[in-house]
């Protein structure tokens, strides 16, 4: 009598693949980087992270350096950093920083974003960063890697373990600690009420739920979406504000495990450009800002799904529920619950890694190992 049973398939706690089971726990590495870092009154408190707050209050301006999927949730977290403690934040390719000769002084925090906390090209960027006298805080998931033990802080996700080449829960991971740094930030330096602050925590809170009702509701419109689409070339995907890296982070995803060529660009571009890329049938995926209020960002990229749909895209839009103008141009819609638009992309990605995870499925490729990629690329 001999039972089948192997290891793996049990690691993947009855999902089919990594990648699909850490896709699922979205929810949890949100809920579980905000445990911990609030006192009773609600205010932030980041013990762990071992920088005075007089030194936080003296920071001028933030440098974010990142490869691959980090490097947009550093982009994302770039809008409400910006928005929240009204200093610049900048976001640079880790492996391009150092070479450029970068304006470092001991006012600049240097944010280095890593799951694996071991990219040598971050490495190297943040050493950079140290030897010309800035400090150093990593956003990281792996305890007691290389890239937090040569930082002077470090802020950990908690996402667990991510095995799948893809990452997927650590991006929703790193926008929440990069989120509660900016707010930690706008607490010290007073840009922010007391109220403000604990009312975008509330908001944050009420993110796992959106998640996982998104997880609930969408995962088969856009497995019908994969399996309709799954001869096409080349995929566009295109948002604009923090819809941006959204569209670039989902462009990435279905490269890496789908093997599809996807360009992911700012939605404003489109005429300066790629829209001349658009023939029949190609798939142009849109993230679509809130309509409430009808702000202009929401009209201006509902015009750019209806430039490409006349001219016989596919499109497929990532819209808010209620949304009554996305209908008139969208093939299909993946939907997103209310939430306020910083927080958005929190959600917005979730249908992107299911549609880049169905399409390698149906392909028959290892979603969870892809070709000539590697989970911590360490060498420069
Ligand atoms: C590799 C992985 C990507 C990842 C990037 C940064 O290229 O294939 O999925 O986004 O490294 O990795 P890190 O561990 O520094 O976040």
């Amino acid at each position: 009598f001999t039972v089948d049973w192997d290891a793996s398939a049990a690691e993947k706690g009855g999902w089919d693949s990594f990648m699909e089971k850490e896709i699922h726990e979205d929810p949890t590495a949100v809920n579980d980087t905000l445990l911990g870092r609030f006192n009773q009154a609600g205010d932030i408190v980041l013990d762990e992270v071992r920088i005075e707050p007089d030194v936080f209050r003296s920071i001028d301006k933030i440098i974010v350096v990142a490869c691959g999927t980090a490097s947009y949730a550093g982009m994302v977290a770039k809008y409400a950093i910006e928005h929240w403690v009204r200093i610049p934040v900048e976001v640079e390719l880790a492996h391009e920083f150092r070479y450029r000769d970068p304006i470092l002084t001991p006012r600049t925090l240097v944010v280095a974003i890593s799951q694996s906390g071991e990219t040598m090209d971050t490495l190297m960027a943040l050493r950079h960063a140290r030897e010309q006298g800035s400090r150093v805080l990593a956003i990281c998931n792996t305890q007691g890697s290389t890239i937090p033990r040569e930082s002077d802080a470090v802020l950990y996700t908690h996402a667990g373990p991510e095995i799948a080449v893809a990452s997927t829960k650590a991006f929703v991971a790193q926008i929440v600690a990069a989120y509660l740094l900016g707010l930690y930030l706008a607490q010290v330096k007073n840009t922010l009420f007391a109220d403000e602050i604990h009312q975008i925590v509330a908001q944050l809170k009420a993110m796992p739920a959106k998640i996982q009702r998104v997880l609930d509701t969408q995962a088969g419109t856009v497995e019908a979406t994969a399996k309709r689409l799954l001869d096409a070339h080349s995929f566009l995907f295109l948002g604009r504000h923090v819809g941006y890296p959204v569209a670039m982070e989902g462009a990435l995803k279905l490269k890496e495990i789908a093997y599809t060529f996807t360009e992911g660009f700012a939605a404003g571009e489109l005429k300066h450009g790629p829209i001349a890329l658009v023939e029949a049938g190609e798939p142009v995926v849109v993230i679509v800002p809130s309509a409430r209020g009808r702000d202009t960002l929401h009209n201006k990229v509902i015009s750019g799904i209806e430039e490409v749909k006349a001219r016989g895209a596919y499109t497929v839009a990532v819209a808010e529920e209620g949304d009554s103008d996305v209908g008139k141009y969208a093939d299909v819609v993946f939907w997103r619950p209310e939430c306020p638009t910083l927080l958005s992309p929190l959600v917005d990605v979730v249908p992107l890694q299911l549609l880049a995870l169905d399409m390698a499925r149906l392909k028959g490729y290892d979603v969870d190992k892809p070709r000539n990629l590697a989970k911590s690329v360490t060498v420069e």
